[in-house]
């Protein structure tokens, strides 16, 4: 095999999927993946409609797989009734499963609680009891700001189990966040913490959900429910609030699960757009359910004794289909971990993987990054220190993981044993897309290679027209899949307009650029918006620099990324001042003050690595913001293009001192 694309591609060794696990593998060698491929070509209804008769249990059978009147509103299984809840735990129980340890909840300073199917099943259903007893029904919106715990789990699976519509909001996020998507998903519940616990630090959930619900429209909001986590020490509305375990006393141990229509949404999670404020991202029931539980047999190989543990928050798509719904309803045993990569020290990942026998590790390049750099200046954290044995599959999500960091994960994580799997998707995905399976695919490092059996993709220009091989363009998805976003929550223009443009001929533009070398291998370019991926979250500029006008000195304000080592991407925020431009320590002082203003308008993660001040911001006669010349300074360049387009070429030197 060979590639063209020497620009990205540093390591040229292809790598075999090892035979152990070819031998015993669900999708075992190339041949086993094409038939499964020609099989959903030849005729996708009935490809997809196998797989939903033998994955899912359903209430009411389906006898139409895939309804395209309404494109690109597509519909999936739509007379068909089925319960997610009862699929990701009841069937458990009943298939000899239900002493499985389904959870292992490590926290923040290493305690251990760990749960059953049986008993996870038993608590979901007492809060379920306990949301129904408050008058919430099916289609009613829970807004959820929790810590990474098994409370989190149940509750997002109580919701399921009763037809509630969840929206998870990051933890990480600040309460105006939290405001406009209570207001925006139109929630009458809020499920929360006291606080979290992360890094050694307590940190107030239940205050931002408190000043999120005293800002406007906050009152549609009618009760908040809150889990203890750290002492209970906070303010109380008595006759809105009421604490999680008070509720679940008293509660039977049963539930009945409320079957809805395939189509009903499951979930509502909004992520960042290149205009605009974030969308609703809004995932239907049965194709959402389908999806992310193949993907977890097919791309993880799960087999009855592994033990799983995606790394990401529930806050994010990640953890919605591999935490929450697609592994669980795999019935796999599952890490649940509170704390973060680096605390008390950067070993901690590799200490815990050692602790809990850990066989599929799936994490972010940013994560793996950051420890590379850590086991570098402290070899006590080098995953060498650690048994990690029981290793069999590693993988990778969130953002291209360069070569350099592929072979290190290969050879110090996993030993020269374990596939690297880079999965492709997007929280408009639900599920993974463009990914190798671990017994077949031999991998390049730095591609995410294959599109799924079923999925079907390519590269196209402006005029929608492929590319060809080797050469950059957008990246599409050529045909409806079960787990796609159903719609923009309240928007089905922004929905058509983002996702279905008429210049892509009906495919699903990802807003990925990319390229498909000669062995119809993927290698994802970045985003052709103004995305930014940090540390693997996802953000708006508009969003940022919406923020940052809101700042009472801030006349105008442009956001770019520049390339980072460790984050993936890092904010530099170019900032036009009113009034005179400050210098020295003024300036520190001012570029202090507006990072504090992001955190909270927006949160810690949305945070500018570097600020830097003007007068004015580079603009075209005609107004337009010259970004590509920010990114250039961004990146510590000097301005060698031309300029002569520029309305003001004077304010680029002004921009030479970064706070
Ligand atoms: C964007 C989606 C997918 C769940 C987590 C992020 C980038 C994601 C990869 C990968 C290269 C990747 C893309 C995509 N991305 N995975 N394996 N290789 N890029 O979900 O927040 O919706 O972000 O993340 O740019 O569009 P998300």
């Amino acid at each position: 095999m060979s590639t063209t694309i020497d620009s990205i591609l540093v390591e040229k060794r292809t790598f075999q999927p090892p035979q152990q696990l070819v031998d015993h593998a669900r999708v075992s060698g190339m041949d086993a993946y094409r038939a499964l491929c020609d099989e959903a070509d030849q005729d996708p209804d009935a490809f997809w409609g196998r797989l939903a008769n033998e994955n899912i249990r359903w209430h009411k059978p389906f006898t139409k797989v895939l309804n395209s009147d309404n494109a690109p509103f597509y519909t999936w299984f739509e007379d068909g009734e089925l319960n997610v809840s009862e699929n990701c735990l009841d069937v458990h129980l009943e298939n000899g499963n239900a002493d499985k340890t389904a959870l292992i909840f490590e926290a923040d300073d290493g305690t251990v609680d760990k749960v059953t199917f049986r008993e996870l099943h038993a608590r979901v259903c007492r809060i379920a009891n306990g949301i129904k007893s408050l008058g919430y029904k099916k289609g009613d919106r829970a807004v959820i700001y929790m810590p990474m715990s098994i409370e989190v789990i149940a509750t997002m699976q109580a919701c399921a189990r009763l037809g509630v519509i969840h929206s998870v909001v990051f933890g990480g996020f600040s309460f105006r966040n939290l405001h406009s998507r209570i207001v925006d998903v139109g929630a009458s519940l809020v499920i929360t913490a006291d606080y979290q616990v992360r890094g050694g630090r307590k940190i107030p959930l239940k205050d931002p959900v408190d000043q999120a619900l005293a800002e406007e429209g906050g009152d549609i909001v009618k009760k908040v429910i809150v889990y203890e986590r750290a002492g209970g020490d906070v303010a109380w509305t008595p006759e809105r609030d009421l604490w999680l375990h008070e509720l679940e006393q008293g509660q039977a141990d049963q539930c009945d699960p409320v079957p809805v229509e395939a189509e009903h949404p499951l979930f509502i999670l909004y992520t960042s757009g290149s205009t605009g404020k974030p969308k609703g991202v809004q995932h239907a029931s049965g194709g959402f359910l389908l999806w992310t539980k193949v993907t977890t047999d097919w791309v993880f190989d799960a087999k009855p004794d592994d033990v799983f543990w995606c790394t990401a928050d529930v806050g994010w798509v990640t953890g919605h289909s591999y935490i929450t719904y697609g592994s669980m309803a795999a019935g796999l045993t599952q890490i649940v971990f509170e704390g973060v990569p680096t605390y008390p020290d950067a070993g901690r990942f590799w200490q815990m993987v050692d602790r809990h026998n850990v066989t599929v590790f799936y994490t972010a390049p940013t994560a793996i990054r950051s420890l590379i750099k850590a086991s570098e200046s402290d070899s006590n954290v080098h995953p060498k220190q650690y048994d990690l044995s029981s290793l069999r599959i590693l993988g990778s999500v969130g953002e291209p993981i360069n070569p350099e960091a592929w072979v290190w994960y290969y050879t110090n994580v996993g030993g020269e044993r374990c596939p690297v799997i880079d999965t492709w998707w997007q929280t408009e995905t639900g599920a993974h897309i463009v990914t190798p399976l671990p017994g077949a695919t031999p991998l390049k490092p730095g591609s995410c290679t294959l599109p799924l059996p079923g999925i079907n993709v390519a590269v196209l220009d402006e005029a929608c027209k492929e590319v060809g091989a080797g050469r950059g363009g957008n990246l599409v998805i050529t045909r409806p899949w079960p787990s796609m976003i159903r719609n923009v929550w309240g928007d089905p223009e922004r929905f058509k307009k983002t996702y279905f443009p008429p210049e892509m001929g009906g495919a699903y533009l990802s807003g990925d650029n990319a390229q498909i070398d000669e062995d119809g291998y993927c290698w994802i370019m970045g985003r052709t918006d103004d995305v930014l991926s940090v540390s693997g979250h996802r953000l708006g500029g508009t969003e940022i620099e919406s923020a940052l006008v809101a700042h009472d000195r801030i006349a105008e304000a442009a956001v770019v990324g520049r390339p980072d080592d460790t984050t993936g991407e890092a904010i530099v925020a170019f900032i036009m001042l009113k009034g005179a431009l400050p210098q020295g320590d003024e300036a520190r002082d001012l570029a202090k003050n507006i990072r504090d203003w992001i955190t909270s308008e927006v949160g810690p993660i949305a945070k500018p690595r570097e600020i830097r001040f003007g007068n004015n911001l580079p603009k075209t006669r005609s107004g337009k913001i010259m970004r590509r010349l920010l990114r250039v300074i961004a990146e510590g360049n000097e301005v060698t293009q031309d300029v002569s387009t520029l309305e003001n070429p004077d304010v680029l030197e002004q921009f030479s001192n970064a706070y």
